[in-house]
């Protein structure tokens, strides 16, 4: 009796010891999280528009992050965010999740969940899969829409989001704090433009042409459980570069693989996984490589006009490490320190309190009408229909074009893109002029029958309390990102000073979400003419329409007015194309099944911590199955002695180990496992193997799993 009162008072003290305070616990949670790692083999990688790039395995898994946030009070008040190691969202991902969500689960999540309150952005990883938008523009260097990594984005989407709906928890509070990085972590690639803005305004940010300010939200239950965070900072996903063809995360995806995995291994508790997700903000000038362009000599500087002996090509920034993985890693690293120190500040944070809204609206951004106070010409102004520059094809120094264009430039004479362009139409004089100084290289509005680039496009806005956060559907520089939430935090301030204080309301923008249209440069960085003035689709005043759009979501937040729909986006499900051929058949040589040794590990060998093991395997094509929440890899522990006594120490969702699927002839493949002893997981001494896993596919279609094994090995750590 005694002993089971004592044990009742100890865990009442032990809740009472942990459970957050009630003047803090105003929102319920839920975190998920969901393998989405598109086909590792023989389809185009997105980011870098390079039709080489085509995936030939894994470094690390992509996922989908999804954090659902409902006000106590107001259980339908509520908004799910979804970040996803993605190139950007498309249109074709967003409005068929949200449809799918309707249609699959009408009862539970289809009530709560829709394309108004849900956002979902990209961590601009270019180191992910292709082919999973219904516009033109963005299919063209894949060769047309790849059914297989759609599915597998979307699926992995809603899986997240389910998760998430799944486990919300009764209470919650959200801490918010800032604080900024060194100046080795990013690093402006377009100086020069960004020089165009006024000097006053520009001396107005200490920060200098980018923004060092990391944005993080701390995430726990009623009774202080800890679920995760989500984290803003802008610099580009192309640590790895435009040589690379394994899937990865890049910077911001190994940001999270670090902060989960120690979370996980300091909370130690069975069930809940810690989720850590770094957004993506205003990073459209913003490149990691932070060595910044110089010539292949390593030494000769060309940031001015980004080329080398007239040629673009040759003028590539560099990242901070010996190679693309060790800069990921850096680069990565740095925003996973800064996070964690913010996270665990909790005495400098900001209690979120207040009310959860979201604002939804369809712009068409081929004719916007601006008004005088949004423009920076002070005279009224209008968006024009896509058309792209020709820097576009320039590239920038993360990842240069094939060709010989030079940004700010308006020459032509490069056959690829002068065989694209013939398909499009000879931009018309008041095309020109509205798009001035624009150089047109492709008008991509204005193709037949179908736009290549969307003209409506969503704007989204979500408050928690007194943080707003907005979703825009393109790159922003980091001047075009001060100036909107500049704009947006007056406006809230003004209207609605009990919910945004002055000192308390924050702004932070979403980039790549909900859809994609390109960069936006500021008025004046537009007239450098540089890759982000080019790729401003919508002529010199997009940066001004949409914040003169958001503007008004603004003003219906902080006074809880509706906001009109705007006008429906064009649904292409069922217009895309593809010239992308399916696996026909997978052979081996004979003798050799799937899955048996090619080259095997040196069983005469110990292996130590550092060094590198790999074995070779005959395979199959890793589009048969593409092993979400599985893997093709593992490397295993020797336990005991009996045949199945092995734990797993390593997968694809590791960042020690990489898949390395080959082409042999024409339908024989090997898979190449290459594990970096102990890079970031420690390891114990012992009897090692590694193993590989597959589904081969025969003439009539029938798939088959196999499983293979290298012999085992000797690690002393
Ligand atoms: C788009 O069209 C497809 C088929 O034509 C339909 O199944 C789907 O529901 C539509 N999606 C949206 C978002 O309306
Ligand atoms: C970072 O760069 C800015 C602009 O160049 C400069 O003003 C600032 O002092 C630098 N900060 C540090 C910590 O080096
Ligand atoms: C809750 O989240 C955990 C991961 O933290 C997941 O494994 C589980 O499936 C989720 N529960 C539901 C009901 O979705
Ligand atoms: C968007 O504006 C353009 C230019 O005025 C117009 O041609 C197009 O039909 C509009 N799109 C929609 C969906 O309203
Ligand atoms: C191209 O640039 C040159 C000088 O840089 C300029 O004189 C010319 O008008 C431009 N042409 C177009 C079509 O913009």
């Amino acid at each position: 009796m005694i002993s089971q009162r004592l044990v009742v008072i100890l865990l009442l003290c032990t809740f009472l010891y942990a459970a957050i305070p009630d003047a803090d616990n105003n929102y319920r949670i839920g975190v998920g999280s969901y393998d989405m790692t598109g086909p590792a083999a023989e389809v185009g990688m997105m980011g870098y528009a390079m039709v080489g790039q085509r995936t030939h395995g894994i470094h690390f898994r992509l996922r989908a992050r999804a954090f659902v946030i409902a006000d106590r009070k107001s259980d339908a008040d509520r908004i799910v965010y979804v970040n996803t190691d993605t190139c950007m969202t498309t249109q074709a991902v967003k409005l068929t999740v949200a449809d799918r969500i309707q249609k699959k689960y009408p009862d539970t999540l289809g009530k709560y969940y829709n394309n108004d309150n849900i956002a979902i952005s990209a961590t601009h990883s270019h180191a992910g899969v292709g082919g999973y938008a219904w516009y033109t523009m963005y299919d063209m260097t894949t060769f047309g829409f790849e059914k297989a990594n759609f599915e597998v984005v979307v699926d992995g989407i809603i899986a997240a989001i389910k998760q998430a709906h799944d486990n919300l928890s009764q209470g919650g509070r959200i801490l918010l704090n800032q604080g900024k990085l060194g100046n080795d972590s990013n690093i402006n690639r377009s100086p020069t433009a960004y020089l165009r803005n006024p000097a006053d305004e520009r001396a107005r940010y200490e920060d200098g042409n980018t923004d060092k300010i990391m944005t993080n939200l701390r995430f726990e239950d009623q009774d202080g459980f800890e679920l995760g965070m989500l984290n803003w900072f802008p610099v580009h996903g192309t640590s790895m570069t435009n040589t690379n063809k394994f899937i990865s995360g890049d910077n911001k995806g190994f940001a999270s693989y670090v902060v989960e995995r120690k979370k996980d291994a300091q909370l130690k508790r069975a069930k809940g996984r810690f989720i850590a997700a770094f957004g993506q903000t205003n990073e459209g000038d913003v490149s990691p490589n932070t060595r910044g362009p110089s010539c292949p000599d390593g030494i000769t500087p060309c940031a001015e006009d980004s080329t080398c002996q007239g040629k673009t090509q040759l003028c590539t920034a560099k990242g901070p490490g010996k190679d693309e993985f060790d800069s990921t890693k850096i680069i990565g690293e740095k925003q996973a320190v800064a996070a964690m120190k913010l996270y665990d500040d909790v005495a400098g944070s900001i209690v979120l309190s207040g009310p959860v809204r979201h604002r939804h609206t369809f712009v068409n951004m081929s004719s916007t009408l601006v008004k005088p106070e949004y423009t920076s010409t002070g005279k009224i102004g209008t968006t024009c229909r896509a058309a792209m520059g020709y820097s576009f094809a320039a590239g920038t120094t993360d990842g240069p074009g094939d060709f010989n264009f030079k940004q700010g430039m308006n020459k032509t004479g490069n056959p690829f893109w002068d065989y694209i362009s013939s398909f499009v139409a000879k931009p018309t004089e008041e095309q020109k002029a509205c798009q001035a100084p624009k150089p047109i290289l492709l008008d991509v509005g204005q193709t037949e029958p179908l736009p290549w680039v969307p003209d409506v496009l969503p704007i989204q806005m979500f408050s928690i309390g007194s943080l707003a956060i907005l979703s825009l559907p393109a790159e922003l520089t980091t001047m075009s990102g001060r100036r909107v939430k500049e704009v947006i935090h007056k406006t809230l301030v003004k209207n609605n000073p009990t919910q945004f204080s002055a000192e308390k309301a924050k702004v932070v923008i979403a980039g790549l979400s909900n859809a994609y249209s390109g960069y936006v440069t500021t008025f004046e960085e537009y007239t450098a003419q540089r890759y982000e003035g080019a790729s401003t689709m919508y002529g010199p005043h997009t940066l001004a329409a949409y914040t003169q759009e958001m503007d008004k979501l603004a003003f219906a937040i902080a006074n809880n007015q509706a906001v009109p729909a705007g006008p429906a986006p064009l649904n292409l499900t069922d217009r895309v194309w593809s010239f992308n051929p399916g696996v026909v058949v997978d052979t081996h040589p004979s003798g050799k099944p799937f899955g048996s040794i090619h080259v095997d590990v040196d069983t005469t060998k110990t292996y130590k911590t550092g060094e590198a093991v790999t074995a070779e395997f005959w395979s199959a094509h890793p589009k048969n199955h593409l092993m979400t929440e599985q893997t093709f890899s593992s490397v295993e522990r020797r336990t005991g002695d009996g045949p199945n006594d092995f734990e797993v120490v390593v997968t694809d969702h590791e960042w020690d180990t990489t898949f390395k699927w080959t082409r042999v002839w024409i339908a024989q493949s090997t898979a190449t496992i290459t594990w970096k002893i102990g890079e970031t997981i420690e390891i114990q001494p012992g009897m090692y193997r590694i193993r590989h896993f597959g589904v081969s596919k025969d003439l009539f279609g029938t798939r088959t799993p196999f499983v293979g094994s290298s012999s085992e090995f000797k690690v002393v750590a």
